[in-house]
């Protein structure tokens, strides 16, 4: 029988090397950057041109499939899953690390069949590293296999978390307090990367023990959320309940007890949920 979605995969990895070489070409010229919600929510003429790429170029083999793209989002597209095909796309994730030239910038996109993702891309265009995952056929970069460190103890743990748009002086002072909360498990150390995506496939190929952040959105986590799965990875909410997608929070790790031990030390605030009406 042939795997209709492994056709989709294929075409996804064409479609994102295209993508990864115009971000690419764009960090050549001059970025002219523009504000969303806020002065420290940007958006680049390549973010939107990249993402109306993707889609066409999707929606020209697959008409039927359904999209969730944040540049469509930030122009008042739904985004909301449903249980049909749906690419869940970020044309640039890391907009101000691609605005800065700070090499962590990603195309990333996930593939979901009744909410199930069914396979990850995340190609760091600067790192020319393509990370892919089918899901039950394993994680790989640039063709090759990955797997989560399998580090077991928080305390010999390095972990990424990113410290989000600041807009809410109490959200972001509870960002703050859980940074020094894990610092003082202690750990090995904390990082913040600039690309969601990214993080998962630093998880998933073993570079960091686990990744947790209260804020992001299903396209900053879609694709690497397979990948971290396919790795040998544990994808949670923030709670250490089953992960949701759309609930705008995760904990991804290198095994289940790393995972736990973050969520007892995190203090949760609301952040809203993507498909909130
Ligand atoms: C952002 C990045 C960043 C995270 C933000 C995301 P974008 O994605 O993933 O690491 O801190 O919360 O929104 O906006 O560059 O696609």
């Amino acid at each position: 029988m042939t795997d209709s979605w492994q056709e989709c995969m294929n075409h996804c990895v064409d479609i994102t090397k295209q993508a990864g070489k115009i971000v690419r070409e764009a960090l050549e010229k001059d970025i002219a950057v523009m504000e969303k919600s806020s002065p420290t929510d940007l958006v680049t003429e390549t973010d939107q041109r990249v993402e109306k790429l993707i889609i066409s170029a999707i929606r020209e083999k697959y008409p039927t499939h359904c999209f969730i793209g944040e540049e469509s989002v930030a122009a008042g597209a739904p985004s909301v899953l449903s249980d049909a095909p749906t690419w869940i796309i970020d044309p640039i994730d890391g907009t101000t690390n691609f605005v800065h030239r700070f090499p962590f910038v990603s195309v990333s996109i996930g593939f979901t069949v009744n909410k199930e993702v069914e396979f990850g891309i995340v190609y760091s265009c600067i790192e020319d590293k393509m990370y892919t995952a089918r899901r039950g056929k394993g994680a790989f970069c640039n063709g090759l296999p990955i797997k989560v460190s399998g580090q077991e103890d928080i305390t010999k743990s390095l972990v990424l978390t990113e410290m989000g748009l600041k807009k809410d002086p109490e959200h972001f002072k509870t960002v703050m307090d859980n940074i020094q909360k894990i610092l003082n498990v202690p750990v090995h150390g904390v990082r913040c990367p600039g690309s969601a995506a990214v993080n998962m496939c630093l998880v998933a190929c073993g570079a960091a023990d686990a990744y947790y952040h209260q804020g992001i959105y299903c396209w900053d986590m879609a694709g690497g959320a397979a990948l971290v799965t396919e790795a040998g990875g544990v994808i949670v909410d923030i709670t250490g309940g089953p992960f949701d997608l759309m609930s705008r929070r995760l904990i991804v790790a290198s095994s289940p007890r790393v995972a736990q031990r973050i969520a007892q030390e995190l203090t949760v605030f609301p952040c809203g949920r993507d498909d909130a009406p």
